[in-house]
């Protein structure tokens, strides 16, 4: 097969949510349907629940469950799906900023009760920023929820999404009857039996047809005709490029408990779905088709197991043929690599591939010598663009705690930093070494994991930050006398960029207002 027919297969995208909004059910009902997965809970679940939190070890634990399912690749209608997990915890999320770069489109899951939570505006706003195709499937149809009309709003006014409807429940909770499928015309009945059977579903072209009022009852199609009318009359008709530029996004109710709805979601995410895109470098777009190999990592996994300290780091290719044995050139350390062992990912199966393509992605057994963001070549200089850094949520300084071990402490620390466990930041006045983490579980975890990796013991102090801004500027003179003026509160990040480090919401503000000659930005791209 040609490298142009093995990129028209593939698909890679993402699920991404809230906690507890339905995305690991979602995601397995999916591999039902690829025949990936034979029986439901087989994708054992790697959502951190919240109530072991106290033990960050059994946490790292069942994060090692996310090796396997970290991608998982299914076959459907001829098609070769990758999708890629993403932690919703939110002490993960910036795992999941990382893992959303490599994906060509996602699928947001909302709780029709719940609505839209804090997670997710976190997440679709990442995926806005590189316009990723995003479909939104609204969850939960069995219980009592939002109204639809309202819940849409609620998808536009906080995901600053522009929604199409492209499925709409009949009832919800205990009168929930089914959905009626905009995209091809459909009525699906809903029984709560777990699988959906031809008999359920039903072609209604018009909805005055009286068979609606005799499968749902008067009440329930009357309600249906006049909201599809409204549908119709407020909301944009499906759009495939508005769709592809992130302009447009589809919506679909469903209960992936029952497996209701997902076929429908399924089936119009193959249609629709881009392939997999060109991605964007320092020196040039990259598209997949080019026949020369390249590719970018996006993940690095450590094992916390003591037995097996391997890290398995994530490659998304993103042109050519990947091939096992070939040497290929690290960009960063300007070396020549090859992989006797590549792995691919088959729902919780893992084996040894020979050959990868656009869109997939490959594991590449590690010993420390990746760094998010590493790209692989046939020997073109290449820096990919859009895995930034963001601004953490807690800063402490980190101080060494056995002076005779400093060399450890800062392999330790910068291997980690390598690995996106944290950001590392040094203080211009002091040269300290300041950690900045999403969530504060990171602390315990780098603790840990110096003392235990690499024999380094280190103690924490807290400092007052309330975010980290990368700063830009046109003007030398100027920056030089507002760094002079604010060295308090500047830092350099891992690359040497320079980086304000704001006490607090109100005194950020008015440096900001103070100093419009410094640009200051939430993430490390800008
Ligand atoms: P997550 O990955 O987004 O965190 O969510 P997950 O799939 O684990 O689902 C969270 C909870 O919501 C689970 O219940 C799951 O069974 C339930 N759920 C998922 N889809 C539906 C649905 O369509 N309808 C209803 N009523 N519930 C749904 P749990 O009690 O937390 O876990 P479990 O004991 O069922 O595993």
């Amino acid at each position: 097969m040609s490298l142009i027919d093995e990129i028209k297969l593939r698909k890679t995208f993402g699920i991404v949510s809230h906690p507890d909004a339905g995305k690991t059910t979602l995601t397995e009902k999916l591999l039902l349907f690829g025949g990936a997965i034979q029986v439901a809970g087989a994708v054992k679940s790697n959502k951190i629940k919240k109530a072991a939190t106290s033990d960050f070890m059994d946490i790292e634990r069942q994060r090692g469950i996310s090796v396997a399912t970290s991608v998982m690749a299914f076959n459907y209608r001829d098609k070769k799906i990758n999708i890629l997990d993403t932690p919703g915890h939110k002490d993960f999320a910036e795992d999941t900023y990382r893992t959303l770069t490599a994906v060509d489109s996602a699928i947001v899951v909302i709780d029709v009760a719940k609505g839209v939570e804090e997670q997710t505006e976190n997440l679709v706003g990442v995926c806005k920023r590189r316009n990723t195709p995003m479909i939104v499937f609204i969850n939960k149809l069995d219980r009592e929820g939002k109204d639809g009309f309202d819940l849409l709003d609620e998808v536009e006014a906080k995901l600053d999404m522009s929604v199409c409807p492209l499925s709409w429940p009949v009832g919800m909770g205990q009168r929930f009857r089914g959905v009626y499928s905009l995209y091809d015309n459909k009525l699906i009945l809903f029984s709560a039996h777990g699988k959906q059977s031809e008999e359920d579903t039903l072609v209604i072209e018009d909805l005055n047809d009286g068979i609606l009022d005799e499968k749902v009852g008067q009440s329930l199609a009357d309600t249906l005709r006049e909201e599809v009318k409204l549908i119709k009359d407020v909301y944009p008709e499906f759009d495939q490029e508005m769709y592809e530029e992130g302009l447009l996004n589809p919506v679909f109710f469903g209960s992936a408990i029952n497996n209701f709805g997902v076929k429908e979601l399924l089936d119009c995410f193959v249609d629709i779905a881009p392939n997999p895109l060109p991605r964007e470098t320092e020196q040039r777009m990259v598209a997949p088709t080019e026949e020369k190999f390249t590719g970018f990592v996006f993940k690095i996994h450590a094992n916390m197991d003591p037995k097996h300290r391997d890290r398995i780091a994530f490659l998304r290719i993103t042109s050519g043929t990947f091939e096992r044995n070939t040497n290929y050139l690290h960009v960063r350390q300007e070396k020549k690599m090859k992989f006797s062992n590549p792995t691919a990912f088959m729902a919780a199966k893992k084996s040894v591939i020979d050959h990868a393509y656009p869109g997939d992605i490959i594991g590449l057994y590690d010993s420390g010598n990746f760094k998010i963001g590493d790209a692989l070549t046939e020997g073109e200089v290449l820096h990919f663009k859009g895995i930034p850094s963001f601004s953490p949520e807690q800063f402490r300084f980190v101080n060494n705690a056995n002076p005779m071990k400093s060399k450890q402490l800062q392999k330790g620390i910068d291997q980690l930093m390598d690995e996106g466990v944290a950001q590392l930041f040094v203080k211009e006045d002091s040269a300290r070494k300041i950690i900045g983490t999403v969530g504060a579980l990171q602390f315990d975890v780098i603790q840990y994991r110096l003392e235990h990796e690499y024999g380094a013991s280190c103690s924490y102090e807290p400092i007052n930050i309330h975010k980290a801004l990368w700063l830009s500027w046109e003007d030398e003179v100027a920056f030089k006398e507002f760094a002079k003026r604010r060295r308090n509160n500047m830092a350099k990040d891992k690359d040497g960029n320079a980086v304000f480090l704001a006490d607090s919401a109100w005194s950020l503000n008015t440096v900001m207002e103070n100093h419009p000659e410094i640009s200051f930005h939430d993430s490390s791209e800008f």
